[in-house]
């Protein structure tokens, strides 16, 4: 998309497509709408207008009874009991459990495999599962569903698509009905037993917060760990330096969010009246499409946009959003990155490409299908 997004951002950087929809593809904008306050994320209200029937389909049911399709004052609510439960000490804590598991998928990797199925999908899943105290055997269950859940975080999908979110999201809600039961009988240290307590949600609440969680850190943080690996077995100078220096690896994951941001676009609504800064007005109700990926390529907020440099000074990418909405899972899609590179480049000193990567075939979630590599 990026040859695009430049031609928009020079000749039209603010446009509305013919279906009435606005698309901002600077930083500025992007980053001050994020953090506008009037602008609404659409909400079971808004479905309730658009798709009248939208909660027989449990995926996508699931989703928008989640915080992130909640506004104030629901959201501000679910926010603060999800942030007071998800802490900075417990990503700290699950530090051990990403190193261990990365160093078991990477023992565990043939001489020639696809990184995404053997690395970049059952890492995020496998930290997500201790997070919420999900059992070990159960993971390769939860990744299925996961899978089949996300096509609602895109636009567009086909009926078969849906259908199998409908189910997925259905056995979710089933499986943290009884996962809940249990931890409300016996509390352990893990955040669903955190967030049943009386973290004050609604049962709805609880259980689509515990999809959300679920879903959206598990894809997202494959395409991460896709696009990076990409990115420095392309240029062995830049593995090389990270491999002798993965103090580094902060601003090598800084730079791999902005270069290829694996969330592509976030939307909203505006409330009230609102100044596009260039004499344009819209009205309340327009909707508005923030190309986080174009934002994250502005020559403007980032010279040589292009080119992959982790020295820039305050990377600071829109990856992850920003304002109320913020990314929650942030700190620990960025520790993960930061444990996995450094590894995997120490454990197989050899690891190259080994044929043509395939992106999937996705508007939002930018990332590899698969990434055929050898280790040897
Ligand atoms: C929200 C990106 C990983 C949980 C968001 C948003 C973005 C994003 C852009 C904001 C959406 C909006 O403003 O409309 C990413 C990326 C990730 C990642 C690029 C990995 C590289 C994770 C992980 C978790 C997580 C690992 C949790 C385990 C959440 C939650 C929200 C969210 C709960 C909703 C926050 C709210 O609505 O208040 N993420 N995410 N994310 N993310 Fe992530």
């Amino acid at each position: 998309p990026y040859p695009a997004y430049d031609v928009l951002r020079a000749h039209a950087p603010i446009f509305q497509a013919i279906d009435g929809r606005w698309f901002v593809t600077t930083h500025a904008l992007t980053n001050r709408l994020l953090r506008d306050s009037t602008l609404r994320v659409a909400d079971a209200g808004d479905y309730d207008g658009f798709w009248p029937d939208w909660r027989e389909n449990r995926g996508v049911a699931s989703i928008v009874q989640s915080m992130l399709q909640n506004n104030a004052p629901d959201h501000t609510r679910v926010r603060r009991a999800a942030a007071a439960t998800f802490t900075a000490r417990r990503v700290a804590a699950l530090r051990d459990v990403i190193a261990e598991q990365s160093a078991e998928l990477i023992k565990a990797m043939p001489e020639r495999t696809d990184f995404v199925s053997a690395f970049a999908y059952p890492l995020p899943i496998a930290v997500i599962c201790a997070l919420l105290g999900v059992p070990d055997a159960d993971r390769p269950w939860f990744r299925q569903r996961a899978a089949d859940l996300t096509v609602v975080l895109e636009p567009i999908s086909t009926e078969e698509e849906m259908g199998r979110a409908d189910v997925a999201g259905r056995e979710l809600e089933d499986y943290f009905i009884g996962l809940v039961a249990e931890r409300r009988r016996e509390p352990r240290e893990d955040l669903t037993s955190a967030l049943a307590g009386d973290s004050g949600l609604t049962g709805a609440e609880l259980l689509a917060n515990l999809v959300l969680l679920l879903v959206a850190g598990f894809e997202t943080t494959t395409n991460l760990l896709g696009t990076g690996l990409r990115i420095l077995l392309d240029r062995p100078e830049l593995a090389d330096r990270l491999r002798a220096a993965p103090e580094l690896a902060p601003a090598f994951v800084e730079e791999i969010l902005r270069y290829d941001s694996p969330v592509q676009l976030t939307s909203r609504y505006t409330s009230v009246p609102l100044d596009l800064g260039d004499g344009r007005r819209l009205a309340g109700g327009a909707s508005l499409n923030l190309l986080l990926g174009s934002a994250n390529r502005d020559p403007e907020r980032y010279p040589d946009p292009h080119r992959f440099d982790p020295d820039r000074p305050n990377i600071q990418p829109v990856s992850f959003g920003g304002g109320a909405h913020y990314c929650l899972g942030a700190p620990l899609a960025r520790l993960e990155a930061q444990v996995a590179f450094p590894l995997l480049l120490s454990m197989l000193p050899r690891l190259a490409l080994d044929g043509p990567p395939v992106l999937r075939d996705r508007l939002v979630l930018r990332g590899y299908a698969s990434l055929p590599v050898s280790t040897g």
